[in-house]
């Protein structure tokens, strides 16, 4: 009794402080995906290959550690949930499962299940990084975190607490990464079923409020472009499969708003948000939106920001679009969160994330 008080009070206090901004924050936020939402989950899992905990990552972050972002600061997960006034970003559930001592503060304000390399598929990335959470996985784990807030909250409670909580979800570009390089035989309506079931398992379990990232402009990032013959040109073929995603998640969607009571989402079109970048970058202030500020080989994109293969590292990280051969910079990252909360329909729909989380369900 007198611990479940002391929760009420640090979710009370917490409620004061974060009422001072616009726009009242969702009562918590949970983060499903892969490595553009990953705070370091795959830092936890000792087999996995796809890890970011090492310089020259995080080289903008006080101190410069390396988190396990991939990044060279904080990624798209944190500056979404800074936009709401959080000051902290959930941590991710491997470290929140392992320090009870902070774990029923942390769950009742969100948690991050992302993982780097995974995908919607349950077998994306686990060829190429041996181990990652599926997406799969990350909902289970989610399963039972809504568990462990309802022995704290009572099932009345919690599923008031879900239906106003936040759920992000940014995952997609490995699954096209590996539909296009065949390692699966499978076709992108396959993709669609998945995502289909993940979310209405998500629905299941108290989710209402779904704020979808989809996928980028995969066929622009460094390690695409140095495949190709001219590296000045995105790889057509990985971006027509990104913009077909597109289409087939955003008709996914709202045939599940039609069919599941009271769920709500909103979209953000990663795809145009980065292409309005790439096609006039002096505009949002970038000055290569090609090359990656962190790599070596061409536009440093053929080699990993890994120090054991001594990359290069720009010093003007703001005006780069790309952080490494995948994953943007601290400053590409912040102008996605700014656009997913607060813009119009023509990078994110049918309404902004901060429309999403005003909405009474
Ligand atoms: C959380 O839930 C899981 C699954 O039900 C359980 O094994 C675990 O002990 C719970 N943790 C706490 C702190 O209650
Ligand atoms: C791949 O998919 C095609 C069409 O569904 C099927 O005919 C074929 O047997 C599959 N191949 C493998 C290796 O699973
Ligand atoms: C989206 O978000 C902002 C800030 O919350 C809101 O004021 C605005 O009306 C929204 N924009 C559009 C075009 O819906």
């Amino acid at each position: 009794m007198a611990k479940s008080k002391m929760i009420l009070c640090v979710s009370f206090c917490l409620l004061l402080v974060i009422n001072a901004y616009e726009v009242a924050p969702p009562a918590a936020i949970f983060i499903f995906g892969d490595s553009t939402v990953d705070v370091g989950t795959n830092s936890l899992l000792p087999a996995s290959g796809a890890r970011a905990d090492f310089s020259p990552n995080g080289v903008d972050f006080p101190y410069s550690v390396p988190t396990g972002r991939f990044s060279n600061g904080l990624n798209s997960a944190d500056q979404i949930v800074k936009l709401f006034g959080y000051h902290n970003s959930p941590p991710p559930f491997l470290y929140a499962v392992n320090h009870m001592s902070t774990f029923k503060r942390d769950i009742l304000q969100g948690v991050n299940f992302a993982s780097a390399g995974c995908g919607i598929f349950k077998d994306t990335g686990t060829k190429r990084w041996s181990e990652v959470v599926s997406l799969e996985n990350q909902i289970q784990q989610f399963a039972a975190v809504r568990g462990n807030i309802t022995a704290i909250l009572g099932p009345k409670t919690t599923g008031t607490v879900l239906s106003k909580s936040l759920f992000i979800i940014s995952i997609g570009s490995n699954d096209l990464f590996e539909l296009k390089e065949s390692f699966l035989n499978t076709t992108m309506e396959d993709l669609q079923i998945a995502y289909q079931n993940h979310l209405k398992n998500l629905y299941k379990l108290g989710a209402r409020k779904f704020g979808i990232i989809s996928v980028p402009p995969i066929g622009c990032c460094p390690y695409a472009r140095v495949q190709s013959k001219d590296p000045s040109v995105c790889v057509k073929e990985l971006n027509e499969l990104a913009q077909i995603f597109f289409i087939e998640i955003q008709a996914l969607l709202y045939k599940l708003s039609l069919n599941l009571k009271g769920m709500k989402y909103s979209l953000g079109n990663s795809y145009e948000m980065t292409m309005s970048i790439i096609e006039d970058p002096l505009a949002f202030g970038f000055k290569d939106v090609q090359s990656a500020c962190c790599g070596s080989g061409k536009l440093n994109g053929e080699n990993p920001c890994l120090f054991l293969e001594e990359p290069n590292l720009c010093s003007n990280r703001h005006q780069f679009l790309f952080w490494d051969f995948f994953h943007p910079t601290e400053f590409a990252s912040q102008l996605a969160a700014q656009t997913l909360y607060g813009a119009g329909t023509r990078f994110v729909t049918p309404m902004n994330f901060s429309q999403l989380v005003a909405i009474n369900v």
